[in-house]
């Protein structure tokens, strides 16, 4: 007999559909807020900027400006009604520069008019006077200066780690230069400030809709709830439009509130660049005592970032490095210092990752370092110190590491990619080519999900179902093209039974959800999926209960499958079942609020409990490099992600690819080169390198652990994937490593980040240069 599977809903939770917006992102259907048609009278602005690293200004002369025909207005600080501050953490971020500029493209005055070419034509009369000061550009030069952007933190646990250092068998110092990364976002920062009765509206290609909506309400001296902030989507974050967005859309919001208008801003690419923050560049310094099998007994380790001139993210960001040093392993003796250094510099921020890779940077470097100078198998150092059991399992900040996922994973995708008789093949190669060297490497990533900041771990959402059965739902998470509402609709499709094109997305917007955190910490799908879920349960729960007394049957034969309720023996369509309810009194719309059970932190000592649960990856590369022109190319790479129980297979696969490949630009070729007066010169996608399509790995085979619900209560048991994938790229900076190491005749490469061919080539030298002096 053919069993037949019972019909279902299409595009419930675990179903590989295609984003929402797939098809509009290729056809242009997909509105960006440079789409949108332009209300009548709109205006255009643009903004004065530093062309100091730090000065004091003297006189700002916007007459000029302001005679030209169609300029319709210049503000300076001085036209700030509220208050001139806009920093997403400790103040001292003025929206426009009162008195002093602290870095080349400081916004110091903006400009309104009729057109966009008119405004940047005007923006160019405004004369600016200054009497410029010393800048610091490098994070080494702050650090000697303690010049910090917030109080220097520290995190321990276990004894002192000197005195065990200075016994151990082995001690390494070392230290590696991490370099930052421009978002590049295809989509560059724009707002759409639109004057409404009493109050402002604001569309904004922002993470963070709920912090335009304040800002703009303290810029203009206005109650926060006369001010909307809105978002359909962006094209693309990645971290750079969640403190920064706020600033664009303030800009554009004075420029309306003082004209009366609608102001558009739309930064094009060179002054994004220049004007906007980026990730933070590290150093990373060690001290670190091991025994003869490269077991770690003790690390004392030094975390700097270039922070730029302001506070903005940098206390989440050093926060995450600190705490992500461990990577996936045990240190019995820990302490780890954090400073965010203040530099003349744009404002470094979030950025895929948080600081996380940035940390677990540091601690690959170490372990890369150990492993060569005692001539151990990297793989072998790696494995010895992974968590685990036996009292092995508390990270630096005090949390327990349960349900470990990498020793496992680990054993895995060694045997999937072949990795022993790849590694074999490797060395044979190497030994018979004397120019062109190849490496491999293994790396693990354990990726704590959840803010840091405790208090942001909460989401709303509003679930709306009409008389016809259709679905409005609205969240507070926003989409920037990972696929967050996408996966919010599986949800509620999940839960009524009904098929996904039953469920319409709203655009974000603060008059609907308030006080929302940022779209940000890779938790969008965990926070809002679940308040959307709270919210479609509700009206589920009382839809079953007037179905039960319509029909007259107990609740207990009530089920909600494949788009229609079936009660008893009578079965009716959800369409038709919402009209029966609406006619009964019954509400069909619920507002719902959830926040993450479980996470504790003291900012104070640096422990508690910052994660609800861990994001596990493992990654096999192998590249080749060429020793006479430092270029190289990635061979082949192999990936095995824990997501959990996926929300959506095709989406999370997107995911990992994009992340990795993102990684692997930060780690390989994405350079920022500022000139010694502080202006960057890597301002344009001419003299700043993206990966593209043809430096994916010529072999690229990525997989999702299978079977592995999570074991916290998160969103039908998935787990979060932005972020975590991008740290799986350190896979090709460890292969470098490793080909590097051939090429030089062994020993510790020294390899800073990114690994461009004149890193590769010099450090390629520089352990030549010892085995000559050794020799
Ligand atoms: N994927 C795309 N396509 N575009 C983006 O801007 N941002 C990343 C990640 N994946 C991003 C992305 C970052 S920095 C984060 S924190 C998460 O998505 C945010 O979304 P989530 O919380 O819904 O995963
Ligand atoms: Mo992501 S860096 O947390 O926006």
């Amino acid at each position: 007999m053919k069993v037949s599977a019972r019909p279902r809903h299409k595009g419930g939770v675990g179903a590989p559909v295609p984003h929402d917006s797939a098809y509009g992102h290729v056809d242009g259907g997909a509105i960006y807020i440079d789409d949108m048609s332009e209300p009548r009278g709109c205006l255009h602005a643009h903004l004065v900027t530093s062309r100091w690293g730090r000065a004091r200004l003297k006189r700002i002369d916007t007459s000029r400006a302001l005679a030209m025909p169609g300029v319709r207005a210049v503000v300076t600080a001085a036209d700030i009604k509220g208050t001139n501050e806009v920093s997403a953490t400790i103040p001292g971020e003025p929206l426009l520069a009162p008195e002093f500029v602290e870095y080349v493209g400081h916004p110091l005055a903006a400009v309104a008019a009729d057109t966009p070419e008119l405004a940047r034509a005007a923006a160019a009369a405004v004369v600016v006077e200054a009497e410029p000061l010393p800048a610091v550009l490098t994070v080494r030069e702050a650090l000697a200066k303690e010049q910090w952007v917030l109080p220097p933190m520290l995190m321990r646990r276990g004894d002192d780690p000197g005195p065990i250092i200075a016994k151990a068998p082995h001690r390494f110092r070392g230290d590696i230069e991490v370099g930052g990364q421009d978002h590049f976002y295809l989509e560059g920062q724009v707002a759409l400030a639109i004057p409404q009765e009493g109050g402002m509206e604001v569309w904004s290609s922002t993470q963070h809709p709920t912090e335009v909506q304040h800002m703009v309400a303290r810029i203009l001296g206005l109650p926060q709830s006369a001010v909307t902030g809105l978002v359909r989507r962006m094209g693309g974050g990645f971290g750079g439009k969640e403190s920064q967005a706020t600033h664009i859309a303030c800009y554009a919001a004075l420029l309306a509130s003082r004209t009366g208008r609608p102001v558009k801003l739309r930064l094009d690419r060179d002054d994004d660049m220049t004007i906007t923050g980026k990730r933070h560049p590290f150093l990373l310094q060690w001290d670190v005592g091991v025994d003869g099998h490269g077991r770690i007994l003790a690390v004392d380790m030094l975390l700097a970032a270039n922070a730029g001139w302001s506070t903005d993210l940098t206390p989440g960001v050093l926060g995450r490095a600190l705490s992500h040093a461990d990577n996936a392993y045990f240190f019995p003796h820990v302490r780890l210092r954090g400073y965010g250094c203040k530099t003349n510099l744009q404002s470094a921020t979030a950025f895929r990752g948080f600081g996380g890779p940035q940390g677990m940077m540091g601690c690959e470097a170490m372990i890369e370092q150990i492993a060569r100078s005692l001539k151990l198998d990297p793989l072998a150092v790696r494995r010895i110190n992974l968590y685990g059991g036996n009292g092995r399992d508390l990270t630096p900040y005090h949390q327990q590491v349960r349900h470990f996922r990498l020793p496992a994973m680990l054993d895995q995708i060694l045997a999937s990619s072949d990795f022993a008789s790849r590694r074999k093949a490797v060395d044979a190669f190497n030994a018979a080519n004397p120019v062109l060297k190849k490496g491999i490497s293994a790396s693990l990533v354990k990726f704590g999900i959840s803010f840091n900041k405790i208090d942001l771990n909460q989401a709303g959402a509003l679930v709306l179902v009409y008389e016809d059965g259709s679905i409005l739902l609205n969240h507070g998470g926003t989409e920037m093209g990972q696929g967050l509402f996408t996966k919010v609709a599986q949800v509620v499709a999940e839960v009524f039974a009904v098929d996904l094109d039953k469920v319409r997305l709203s655009p974000t917007s603060t008059a609907k959800i308030p006080n929302t955190s940022a779209t940000a910490a890779s938790a969008g799908a965990d926070l809002n999926g679940m308040a959307a879920k709270i919210a479609a349960e509700a009206i589920k729960v009382r839809m079953a209960a007037f179905a039960a007394q319509h029909f007259d049957v107990p609740e207990s034969e009530v089920a909600f499958e494949d788009n229609h309720i079936v009660a008893g023996n009578h079965k009716i369509a959800f369409a038709d079942l919402a009209l029966h309810a609406k006619h009964a009194r019954v509400k069909l719309s619920e507002a719902a609020y959830y926040r993450t059970p479980d996470v504790h932190f003291d900012p104070k000592t640096m422990t508690g409990r910052p994660f609800y649960y861990y994001a596990y990856g493992v990654a096999v590369s192998e590249v080749a490099i060429d020793t006479l022109t430092g270029e190289w190319k990635p061979l082949r790479t192999d990936i095995l992600h824990d997501v959990g129980a996926s929300l959506n297979p095709s989406l999370d696969k997107g995911q990992i690819e994009g992340g990795f490949i993102q990684g692997m630009g930060w780690l390989t070729m994405e350079e920022l080169v500022w000139n010694s007066e502080g202006r960057i010169l890597t301002h344009a996608p001419s003299t700043y390198k993206i990966p593209s399509a043809r430096d994916l790995p010529r072999d690229f085979r990525v997989e999702l652990l299978p079977n592995a619900p999570n074991e916290e209560a998160s969103v039908y048991r998935s787990k979060a994937v932005g972020e975590p994938p991008l740290m799986l790229a350190l896979s090709v900076w460890q292969a470098l490593v490793d080909a590097v190491a051939a090429a030089g005749g062994g020993g510790a490469p020294r390899l800073d980040a990114p690994a461009t061919p004149e890193r590769i080539l010099g450090a390629i030298a520089r352990l030549r240069e010892s085995a000559m002096a050794g020799a």
